[in-house]
Order: C-alpha cells, then sequence, then structure tokens
C-alpha cells in the first residue's frame, strides 16, 4: 500500500475480477468456469449498488449483505529465483476466506484491517495461470451499527520480492529528536532472508525531502543466515527540517535499498514527516511546539453513493471541503481507515485519531444502539472473534499506519464500557432512583462508591474489573509497536472509566459527550483529557475555549453517514453531520465554520416560526420553547432552510451564523435590526420576520472587515445551473468529478423549495458512479442516472472509464432548459482504464 506504492516491486491488482452475488460451493477451485460473472474492477461495494429497501436493517442503511464471491485470473509473474509473491488486500468486509488455485490461504473476519498472504508456494510456474478466490460473508448484514458496505471495498496490491527483501510494512520510522536546526531520524528495517544458504549484502536507507533531493543517507552491512530475518536501525539527521504540520504539509521519503554483491534485490520506500506531537495535562495539545486546538471530526468510512468503495476523489472534495470550515482533525470511528485515505490526510495535513474498534468483549445492540438486547444471526458482529483476533487485527492496522505523520492518536475503543456489567449502574446516572441527565449532570456519586460498585461483579482472577484488563491488553500491543503516539479512547462514562481502571490503560482520556464532567475529569485524574465524540454546537466549542487543558474535540461528525437508523424509515442515514451524503454544507458547518475558520463568514438560514425551537415572547421578541434549552442541543438542530420562499405574511425566523461582531439583517434594502454576536447564548443572530419576496441580506462587520450572504426569492423554475468541479478526469479508478445541479429561475436565482426529477445523460466514456441529493430520508437508488432534488439540487458523480477529449454530461427536467458540462478524459499511469462495471 502506500509504503511502497511507487516501488517496482509493487503492482495494483484491482483490475481483471469476476464477481458473484451468491454463494457457489465450488468456486474456489481453479477449474471453476466463472465465464458467466459480471466483471469488475476493485474496489467494490455491492451493498451499494442495490435500492434501498424498507425490509432491511436501518442500523446498516435499509441495505442488503449476503454473500459475494470475487476471483481473478492472472499469470505468475516473472520473478526472481527463490522469491516471493504476495498480495496485500487493504479491506475486505467482511469474514473473507482466500484460495489461491484451490488452496485456501485462511479466514479473515474483521472488516477493517489489511490482509497479507503470501501466495508463493501455491504458484503455477512463470506465464501459468492462477486463480485467486475471495468468499465474503456477509450474510449478517445487520452486524455494524453503521453501514458497512459489503466486498472488496478497497485496493488490492501484488507484491513481488526476491529471497532477500523487505516485508510489506517493513520499516518503522520515527524522529526522537527535532529542532529547527535538526531532526534526528531513526529508521528500524526488517530484512527478510529467506533463502537457505548464509548471504551477505548492505542496507542504505537514503532520506529525500519533498522536493525529491537526498539530504542524508546510511549504509550498513548486513549478514544473514538462511531462513533469517533481521532488524536494522539506523540513525539519521536531517538539517533544517521542513516540518510536517496542519498549514505546511511536508513530506520526506525514505528509501531503503538492499543490495547484494553490488545488485539491488530490494528498494522499499516510507513516506514520512518530521513533526512533534505532545499533550500536556494542563496546557493542552503542542504541534510542533505550538500549542494548536484539535478542531477535529469523527468520520464514518462510507463516501455516500458510492458506499464503502470510496475513490480518493470522493474524500478529497470532502476534506477541502471540511478544511475550508477550519477543521484539522478526524477521528476514524470506529474502525481504522483505508491505507490511501491517510495518505491523504499526510498530504493535506489532517490530524488523524486512528480507530480500533467499537466492540470489545461484549456486543452492542445494532437495531437500538445500545446494550445488546436481541441477538440474532443477522446482527452478529464482531464480539465472537475478538478476542481470537484483537492483537493481529491491531498489529497489522499498526504496522501499516505508524509511519503516517498524520496519525497522532491510537483510539483503543469507543464507547465500550456500556457493554460490560456494572459500568453504567456504577456511574449512578441509570439508578432507580437518580433522575439525573448523564449528558448534563455532575456523577452523583463519589469515585470510591462508583469502583466498589464495578467491582462488585465481573472481576478477573485477579479482582481487576474485564473492562480494564481488555483495555491494559489492548494499550500493551498498541505501545509494543508505538510508543510515539498516546493512546486515547472514547469513553461514554468518563467516571467508572477513571474509577476501574480503564482509564490508566490511556494516555489522554476521550470524553463522549461529558463537557460538563472536564473539570471533574480534570480534578480526579492525572490524565490529560479532551472530547473525543461532541455535538455540532457551540456549548462544545465553549467548553474547549473556557479550559486550557482541554486540547480540542472531535464533533460527530463532519460528514453524515448510512445508517445507524433502525426502525427510521425513510430516514437511511443519520443527519448529526456537517456536510450531507452529498458534501452539502449544513447550518452546522456555517456555525464551526465562524468559530474555526477567521474567514470572514456570515450565512442566512430560515424557519418558520411553527417548525423552530422558538415562540414569540411577552416583549415580542423570539425566545425559546423551552428557556435555556441552546445548551442542551444534542446532534441535530431544528430543520433550517436554505432560501427564501415562503408565503406573504408567514412568520419567518432568520438565523445567522457569523464570526463578525455584529450583523445588520436588511429585507429589499430595508433594515430590520442588528445584532451584536456577544449577546447571543448560541452564537447565532436571530431576527423574526413576516415573509415578503425579494432579497434577504445580512450585513456583519468588525468595523474594518464584512462578510455578506443574500437569499433571493425566485421565480419559478426555467433552468438547470450545472456546474463540475473538474475540467479534466484520470481514467485511473481514483479521480472522479462532482456534477451539481441547481433548479434556477429565469434569472439564474436558485428555486430551493420546488423538487423536481432531474434526468444525467452522460457522454461515452464515462462511468456512473451515482447520485444524491443529500437528504438523510433520501431512499432513491444511489445507483441511477436519475432523482427527485432537495432544496432544488442534486449531485452526480461519475469516473473516467476511457480516453476521450470532451465529453459531455447533460442534465434535464420537465419545464426547464436542459444544461450541459463538459470534461476531458485522460489516460492512467495505472494498470488501464477501469472497466464498464
Ligand atoms: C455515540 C456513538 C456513535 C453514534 C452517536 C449517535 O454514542 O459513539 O457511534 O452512535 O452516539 O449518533
Amino acid at each position: 500500500m502506500s509504503q511502497s506504492a511507487s516501488s517496482p516491486r509493487t503492482s495494483n491488482f484491482n483490475h481483471g475480477w469476476r464477481f458473484n452475488l451468491g454463494d457457489v460451493d465450488a468456486a474456489s477451485q481453479s477449474s471453476f468456469d466463472d465465464g458467466a460473472w459480471r466483471s469488475l474492477s476493485l474496489p467494490h461495494d455491492w451493498s451499494v449498488e442495490h435500492p434501498f429497501d424498507e425490509k432491511l436493517e436501518g442500523c446498516t442503511g435499509y441495505l442488503p449483505g449476503g454473500i459475494g464471491w470475487y476471483r481473478k485470473t492472472f499469470a505468475t509473474p516473472e520473478s526472481v529465483p527463490g522469491g516471493r509473491t504476495l498480495v496485500v488486500f487493504d479491506g475486505v468486509y467482511n469474514r473473507s476466506e482466500i484460495w489461491i488455485n484451490g488452496k485456501s490461504l485462511g479466514f479473515r473476519p474483521y472488516g477493517y484491517v489489511p490482509i497479507v498472504l503470501d501466495l508463493t508456494d501455491h504458484l503455477a510456474d512463470a506465464g501459468g495461470e492462477n486463480v485467486l478466490a475471495v468468499r465474503v460473508d456477509h450474510s449478517h448484514y445487520g452486524d455494524s451499527r453503521w453501514y458497512t458496505g459489503s466486498g472488496i471495498y478497497r485496493d488490492v496490491e501484488l507484491i513481488q520480492v526476491g529471497p532477500t527483501h523487505i516485508p510489506v510494512w517493513g520499516t518503522f520510522v520515527t524522529t526522537p529528536k527535532v529542532t529547527d536546526d535538526e531532526a534526528q531520524v531513526q529508521i528500524e528495517t526488517q530484512i527478510n532472508h529467506t533463502g537457505s544458504e548464509a548471504g551477505g549484502g548492505s542496507l542504505s536507507t537514503s532520506i529525500l525531502d519533498p522536493q525529491g533531493n537526498e539530504v542524508a543517507k546510511a549504509s550498513e552491512s548486513v549478514s544473514l543466515a538462511g531462513g533469517s530475518q533481521q532488524a536494522v536501525t539506523q540513525q539519521l539527521a536531517v538539517a533544517q527540517p521542513k516540518r510536517w504540520g496542519i498549514e505546511t504539509p511536508h513530506m520526506y521519503r525514505a528509501v531503503t535499498t538492499l543490495e547484494k554483491g553490488g545488485e539491488v534485490v530490494d528498494r522499499y520506500e516510507t513516506p514520512f514527516g518530521i513533526r512533534t506531537i505532545q499533550f500536556d495535562k494542563h496546557k493542552g495539545f503542542f504541534l510542533n511546539e505550538e500549542h494548536t486546538l484539535i478542531k477535529g471530526v469523527c468520520l464514518h468510512h462510507d463516501g455516500g453513493l458510492v458506499g464503502a468503495a470510496v475513490p480518493l476523489g470522493v474524500w478529497r472534495r470532502r476534506l477541502l471541503t471540511l478544511r475550508e470550515g477550519g477543521c484539522n482533525a478526524i477521528r476514524t470511528a470506529h474502525n481504522p481507515p483505508s491505507a490511501e485515505f491517510l495518505d491523504l490526510c499526510d498530504e493535506m495535513g489532517f490530524l488523524v485519531q486512528d480507530e480500533f474498534y467499537d466492540e470489545w468483549d461484549n456486543p452492542k445492540d445494532k437495531r437500538q444502539n445500545c446494550n445488546e438486547k436481541e441477538r440474532d444471526d443477522i446482527v452478529a458482529g464482531h464480539d465472537e472473534f475478538f478476542q481470537e483476533w484483537a492483537e493481529r487485527d491491531l498489529k497489522d492496522t499498526m504496522l501499516r499506519d505508524r509511519n503516517h505523520p498524520c496519525v497522532f492518536q491510537w483510539s483503543i475503543g469507543n464507547e465500550i464500557e456500556w457493554t460490560y456489567p456494572n459500568y453504567s449502574k456504577a456511574t449512578g446516572f441509570f439508578d432507580m432512583d437518580w433522575t439525573g441527565n448523564y449528558f448534563w449532570s455532575q456523577p452523583p456519586i463519589g469515585p470510591e462508591e462508583i469502583k466498589k460498585r464495578i467491582l462488585e461483579t465481573e472481576t478477573g482472577e485477579n479482582g481487576e474489573h474485564v473492562c480494564a484488563t481488555t483495555a491494559q491488553k489492548l494499550a500493551a500491543w498498541t505501545r509494543e509497536l508505538d510508543s510515539t503516539r498516546p493512546i486515547t479512547a472514547n469513553c461514554i462514562l468518563p467516571s467508572a472509566s477513571h474509577a476501574s481502571g480503564y482509564a490508566d490503560a490511556l494516555d489522554v482520556v476521550g470524553y463522549s459527550y461529558r463537557r460538563v464532567m472536564y473539570d471533574y475529569g480534570q480534578e480526579i485524574s492525572d490524565k490529560c483529557i479532551m472530547g473525543t465524540e461532541n455535538v455540532p454546537h457551540w456549548h462544545e466549542w465553549k467548553a474547549v475555549l473556557d479550559r486550557e487543558f482541554i486540547s480540542g474535540l472531535f464533533l460527530w461528525t463532519g460528514i453524515d453517514y448510512m445508517g445507524e437508523s433502525n426502525k427510521k424509515w425513510p430516514t437511511k442515514s443519520t443527519r448529526s453531520g456537517l456536510l450531507s451524503t452529498a458534501g452539502f454544507a449544513k447550518p452546522s458547518y456555517h456555525l464551526y465554520k465562524t468559530l474555526w475558520s477567521d474567514d470572514p463568514h456570515a450565512q442566512l438560514f430560515t424557519i418558520p416560526l411553527e417548525d423552530s425551537v422558538y415562540e414569540v415572547g411577552g416583549d415580542g421578541e423570539l425566545v425559546e420553547k423551552e428557556p435555556g434549552s441552546w445548551e442542551r442541543r444534542l446532534w441535530f438542530w431544528h430543520p433550517l432552510n436554505p432560501h427564501w420562499e415562503y408565503e406573504p405574511g408567514q412568520k419567518i425566523v432568520v438565523e445567522a451564523m457569523t464570526n463578525m461582531p455584529s450583523a445588520e439583517l436588511l429585507l429589499n434594502g430595508e433594515k430590520l435590526g442588528a445584532r451584536k454576536l456577544e449577546d447571543q447564548d448560541d452564537r447565532i443572530c436571530r431576527w423574526l420576520v413576516e415573509y415578503q419576496p425579494g432579497e434577504l441580506s445580512i450585513q456583519a462587520t468588525d468595523g474594518q472587515a464584512t462578510a455578506e450572504h443574500t437569499l433571493a426569492a425566485p421565480g419559478a423554475v426555467a433552468d438547470i445551473s450545472l456546474s463540475v468541479d473538474r475540467e479534466q478526469l484520470v481514467a485511473d479508478g481514483r479521480d472522479v468529478a462532482h456534477v451539481v445541479a441547481q433548479l434556477v429561475d429565469a434569472e439564474g436565482r436558485p428555486v430551493r423549495s420546488d423538487e423536481r426529477e432531474i434526468v444525467f445523460e452522460l457522454g461515452e466514456g464515462l462511468r456512473l458512479l451515482g447520485v444524491d441529493n443529500g437528504a438523510h430520508d433520501n431512499t432513491q437508488s444511489y445507483t441511477s442516472d436519475r432523482l427527485v432534488t432537495h432544496h432544488g439540487r442534486a449531485l452526480l458523480v461519475v469516473q473516467a472509464a476511457a480516453e476521450a477529449s470532451q465529453v459531455s454530461i447533460t442534465a434535464t427536467t420537465a419545464g426547464a432548459a436542459s444544461a450541459s458540462v463538459s470534461l476531458e478524459l485522460t489516460g492512467s499511469s495505472d494498470t488501464g482504464v477501469l472497466q464498464p462495471a
């Protein structure tokens, strides 16, 4: 994957696969005829290709699972005598079994970890034919609290090495000391010598700076006994290092070569960054010795209409939008991301909290999103495999990910405490006689009593709590492979976790929706604490700004994600995101942009009074229906509209997010009153306006800079405004173009309250990935060329499947003029263009 991507020993193995949905007994055997199966290129997620179905499980987005088979026939490549040929799957969801030429290479239950398999001993002679077969068992299609996808949904690579080689993930680069003058770079390299005879050689590592210039080099001679492995540690110095940081994500490369008898027998590249990280219990987080607030968001791994097989271009657009909103960190909730996602975060300067699990020993209830209440085959999750596989899964993930400078925390789990007996009870929040709310109340009982209650049941052999024991075990494996990054976890019951020994396993104790307990935690614990799951409102960020010791937070979530919506059809995705599944910014995005970015910003939204959380008070002013409730807002906002399209005389609440200290609202040029930001409890300026058509504008200022935004009442739909985010599209399976269609009136003003079906027509050479309108309750098929808009808008995502100059995309809707955009499709340096799906 990323660590060796540009090295010739690695080749892309995504193309030329056959796929069948449904179990086929004989499909593992080479002689099986798969000629009638569908041809496709990976990555592939079969769940998202199906229509949403109310009869399925909302937890995984009302999409099906099932059993799927993939087969790839390939010729044995020429290789060095005695060498090895390996295949690396970056992620297969899930319960996969892989065969080469009819021989099973093993089973892997967890769907989020990379799988490395050595094919060598089962391959035909060079040039001969082989069959790699993969069975994916996602028949337990409700096995998760969120949408997982099904299939080989991440990249596959083939690796060929000689008998003396650096294994996959065989280097570990750290920077033990960094100053402005010099960085010490330490490189630990594993060498495998599979030949039976002893051999000698030399190992050299060159460090290339971001421009590709060699800035340091070290060489050692190595002697290798037959069939041996060796680890070599080299120390190098880089003068005046260019730091990896959020604004300047400079990447270096360590190029390692193994030579024998003057011949290069292996070459391995490790991209890395030079940066320092430090958490201080009293002062928060420091990146490159600079105090840095973690402006983070949690992200699940789906990409909306593409499901779990997310082309890099989809992530790039989403991350660019989050970055424009001031976001600088991502928590990969609740599982390890793809290798290429981390490459992108390295490149774009996002800090990443790499999370391993949502469940350990005990399951969560997928349908009801809490302790398991009902279990059947459909919702059987990973817990049954956890103890057996945890060490391998965690270590493989870390070996793959630990050279990425973006990774700054390892998270061993999400809200795990719920699932162990006594935890909830021990907090005192859930006792029969306790009427407190665990979101907003202080622990009603003291730490000693909490500890006593926890230890009353479920202790291990030495009297310790089982949850704490598992945490210690996971943390020990993590520290074994990396002592440079802190270990964290998202704790839902921190008062109990501090008392039970769970928090002792961590370096940074993450609090899940517990801002009211930050001071409590700071007082009773000697650990750093921070928010690792938070709601997207001002009260959360205020709690960070008010406390130097809180280094930041991770909002739930950066982007809406599919699933976690059981029994709420047609809601098929969770709408907690700053962005919708289509990547469109929502009100919470604009609020957080005003908090996280220094760019002057103002954005208007509207809502009929009766749909809002406000009413008119005695003095004619807007007041909360539940006074003070702004401080207790959770994930979802009242349903604000991005338009000015109502009935004359209708009472409308106008809300504006801005970072300017004062703002004036105007309707058709008439001033409707000024608001001061400091007077707004929830950092949102608000007016009650009687609707009349025309232009509603905000002018916000700090005396020097200004920010403005206008909503205009449109006429009837007359046209489609079509935009595309690229001029050229590369046929490499990663690049995508996002086309946005917006209904507009004859003057080009957006029409956002008259929904129409838009039909897209794609020119030859384009491959349709799908359509979405971003609404959380949009259950129109994603893999279609048409859909009904939401707020007059639709997204189409396409890829290039061939080379072609100026291919056009046309959007049409009844009663309006059609619109077109064009794209140039260029070839790829990859192994060819995608096969049409
Ligand atoms: C948290 C949990 C998330 C998600 C969220 C609500 O408790 O960690 O996975 O379920 O609540 O959407």
